[in-house]
């Protein structure tokens, strides 16, 4: 039996440095599905598409070729790691991730790749619709305002100019349509553990999470 570990929860949580490192200490596939919708979103502000024509972006899903490797992530063979983290892609991707045609090809994608693997895979829908019977389910939340911090923090690191207060309502707008979409919006899942990280260390909640699962899997 394979191990299956989601992680969900808003923008800015920790849970991509967390589901990582998780992945590494556990020696589990790590899945970024935010990075796959981070993706159509680059392809389709790359060739002009208007995000509000669904059935243009629905084609440009079904044509794209989106390879994971480790941490890096190819489109149609080429490595776009670095540009699908800009804010250009960060504002428009939640317009692209509503698209019900969108989702509906990204989770059959997401489940083919965690077949038969043990993973630790984040996103939104990760514990209530790819992986529902999930063994391991958490859902990683902190305040509005220490999740702009964060963001913000890591933005400046990486030399892009933007202010705390821009970062703040990209992330706001984004949790807004993230949770009130029609198709799998952000929610937890019943049987999820939420973590509240405002106030802990990236080490404490992977410490945490680490613990659940080891206890978890005793005995398997
Ligand atoms: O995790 P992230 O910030 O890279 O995700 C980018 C966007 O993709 C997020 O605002 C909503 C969308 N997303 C989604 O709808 N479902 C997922 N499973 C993962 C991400």
């Amino acid at each position: 039996m394979t191990v299956k570990i989601a992680i969900d929860g808003p923008a800015g949580a920790g849970k991509s440095t967390v589901a990582k490192k998780l992945a590494k200490l556990l020696n589990y596939t790590y899945i970024d599905t935010g990075a796959m919708y981070r993706a159509i979103t680059y392809k389709a502000i790359q060739q002009g598409v208007n995000l509000i024509e669904e059935n243009k972006i629905a084609d440009i899903v079904q044509s794209a070729d989106i390879i994971l490797e480790e941490e890096k992530f190819f489109l149609d063979g080429k490595d776009i790691s670095e540009e699908i983290r800009k804010p250009e892609v960060s504002e428009k991707v939640s317009l692209v991730s509503k698209i019900p045609k969108v989702r509906e090809i990204l989770v059959q994608k997401q489940r083919k790749i965690a077949e038969g693997k043990n993973v630790v895979m984040d996103g939104r829908d990760i514990g209530t619709v790819v992986l529902p019977d999930a063994q391991f389910k958490f859902f990683l939340t902190a305040s509005l305002e220490e999740r702009a911090k964060r963001r913000y923090r890591e933005l400046k690191t990486k030399n892009v100019n933007v202010s705390y207060y821009e970062v703040l309502k990209e992330i706001e707008n984004r949790d807004t349509i993230d949770s009130q979409r029609d198709t799998s919006p952000l929610k937890i899942a019943e049987d999820s553990i939420v973590i509240d990280t405002t106030y802990l260390s990236e080490e404490e909640v992977l410490e945490k999470l680490y613990n659940i699962i080891k206890e978890g899997l005793k005995g398997e």
